[in-house]
Parts: structure tokens; sequence; C-alpha cells
């Protein structure tokens, strides 16, 4: 079982970080009331859907060139930074990131014109990224297996940051009454598949006049690989560490590894025929009323 109790707040499991394990609800409410910009721009994820990866692709098109980030994702990390204030003092545009479902997500962004960008991975690789994401945490006993991680919390009444199902529809319901064209989608598998269309779909949505070889230089310096690589660099040279000397995961027993695989269908090594067959009896019926399409391949 997890190795400590978790903190739930509306309905949501809680990961522990500081401002969270403080007062998650004054936090929260920080977050909704947070005063935006109208360039603002606010990556929307459920954990282990590719955040850092397009966070890293969203910021060198927002800049410009191709070097990785000296803030790193953290620092904008809504949910996580130490404190919320720092985020009023950042230049603008603001790349933004939080695992806030959109019901939480700062109410003066979508009146100002701010940009949102949610991201959806298949639910069942983004349950194997979790489970690796939370053992190599060491919020987990060893020997506790990817079917009761599932039993237990994917399945259970109270999922890390609440239901995936839940998450996604609530997404699917904004963007179906975004008229603004304020709020942006894109899936973890054409990401995957198709890096160059969907980063030039990205530059479109955010302004960004961008070059066929920028678009290139991009996908090529946001490659799994070459991010897993620089994953150590980045967050050395992270100012997040020099101003506050902490990052978010300082909580935690062991950092987690945000590089693992970032393949499709890695599930089909975690799953068994079972736990397939009910998962994907209450996908279908969660789901019935979705036109989202999950791409499980
Ligand atoms: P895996 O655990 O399946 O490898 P997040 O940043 O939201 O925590 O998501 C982490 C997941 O995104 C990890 O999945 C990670 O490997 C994957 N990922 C990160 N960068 C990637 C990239 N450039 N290409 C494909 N997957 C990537």
């Amino acid at each position: 079982p997890p190795v400590r109790k978790p903190l739930i707040f509306d309905g949501m499991a809680l990961p522990p970080f500081l401002p969270l394990r403080e007062n998650a609800e004054k936090r929260f409410m920080e977050i909704r009331n947070l005063e935006c910009r109208k360039d603002d721009i606010i990556l929307a994820t459920y954990p282990k859907s590719g955040t850092h990866w397009i966070w890293e692709v969203v910021c060198m098109l927002i800049k410009g060139n191709t070097e990785y980030t000296k803030e790193t994702k953290e620092f904008f990390f809504l949910e996580a930074i130490p404190d919320l204030d720092v985020v009023h003092n950042l230049p603008s545009p603001r790349p933004l990131n939080t695992h806030l479902p959109y019901r939480w997500l700062p109410k003066q962004l979508t009146e100002k014109g701010g940009k949102i960008i949610n991201v959806i991975r298949n639910p069942k690789d983004v349950a194997v990224s979790m489970y690796h994401h939370l053992l190599s945490a060491g919020e987990f006993n060893k020997d506790f297996t990817f079917t009761q991680f599932m039993e237990t919390l994917f399945f259970g009444p109270v999922c890390t940051m609440g239901s995936w199902y839940d998450y996604v529809k609530e997404f699917e319901q904004a963007a179906e009454n975004d008229r603004h064209g304020l709020l942006f989608t894109v899936h973890f598998e054409n990401m995957k598949k198709n890096p160059i269309d969907e980063t030039k779909r990205l530059a479109k949505f955010l302004n960004v006049e961008a070059s066929d070889k920028f678009i290139e230089d991009i996908v090529e310096k946001c490659s799994f690989e070459n991010l897993k690589s620089a994953d150590k660099t980045i967050k050395d040279q992270s100012i997040m560490k020099k101003i506050v000397g902490i990052g978010p995961e300082h909580t935690r027993k062991n950092k987690p590894n945000m590089y693992r695989k970032g393949v499709i269908g890695d599930w089909k090594n975690h799953f068994t025929v079972t736990l397939n067959e009910r998962f994907d009896r209450i996908f279908e019926d969660e789901m019935k009323n979705s036109k989202l399409h999950i791409h499980f391949e």
C-alpha cells in the first residue's frame, strides 16, 4: 500500500508538495483567483501525460530559440512553487503549468484571453507512468504491484488529482464552450507519431511564426532521448534552485524518474487480460457520451 495517507481535497488525492500539505484549500483558491495577463499561457495536464515535454516545446516556441529552459517547469508549477508571489514578478509571456482540473484554473485566464493548452494521454499509459512515478518516488513499498495500484488507487474513489475520466470530460466540455479559440488540445500519441505537424499546430495556436527549420530543431531538441539526457543539466542550472533552494519534490523520499520510456502502449507490458477487460468496461461506460478519440496504440 502507499507509504503515507494521501492528502485529499475536493475528491482528489494530492501530491505531497509543501504548499498543498500546509493548506491545500488556500493554494487552490490562490490559483483560482490568480491575477492573469492576456498573454499568459497555461499548460494544463492530468499527471503523467507529457507535461515536461510539451512545456519545453512551448517554451522554445515562445522564446524563439532551442535552448533548454533555465527556469525549469517547476518554477511555473502553480500548486508546487513555495510562494505563488514569485509568479507575479515573472516576465510575460508566462508559461504556467498545473495539474488542477479545469474548474480550478484561474478565473481570469479566460476573461483576459490567456491561452490554455491541454495535453491528453491514453489512461492506460498514464496509469503505468503514474505507477512507476510513485514507486520511484518512494510512495509505495517496493512489492506493491501494478495490479494492486490499479485496484486501490486508479480505480479507487480518490486517484492522484482525481479521476482521469472527470479530468478529460471537464476539458472536453470546456473545449465545446470555447468560443474564442483559447483552448488547445494536444494528444500525447499524436505528438509522438507526428511531432512536426503537432508542433506547427502549437506554433499557430500561440501566434508564433516558425520556419520549418525551427520546428525541426525543436522536435529534435525535445525528443525523448534528448530531454532525458538534458534533464539533470536543466535541473542543476535551474534558477528555482538558486532562488528558493528547494524543488517541489523535496518532501519526497526519492526523486521520481520523469523520463522513463516515453512510448505509446507500454500498458501492454503491465495489464493482465483480466485487468484489461475490467479497464475497458469502465472506459466504455465512463466515455459513452464523450466524442474524444483516445489513442491506445
Ligand atoms: P513514461 O513514464 O511512460 O515514460 P509528465 O511530464 O506529465 O510527468 O509525463 C511524463 C511522461 O512523459 C513519461 O512517460 C515520460 O517518459 C514521457 N515523456 C517525456 N518527454 C517525452 C518525449 N520527448 N517523448 C515522449 N514521451 C516523453
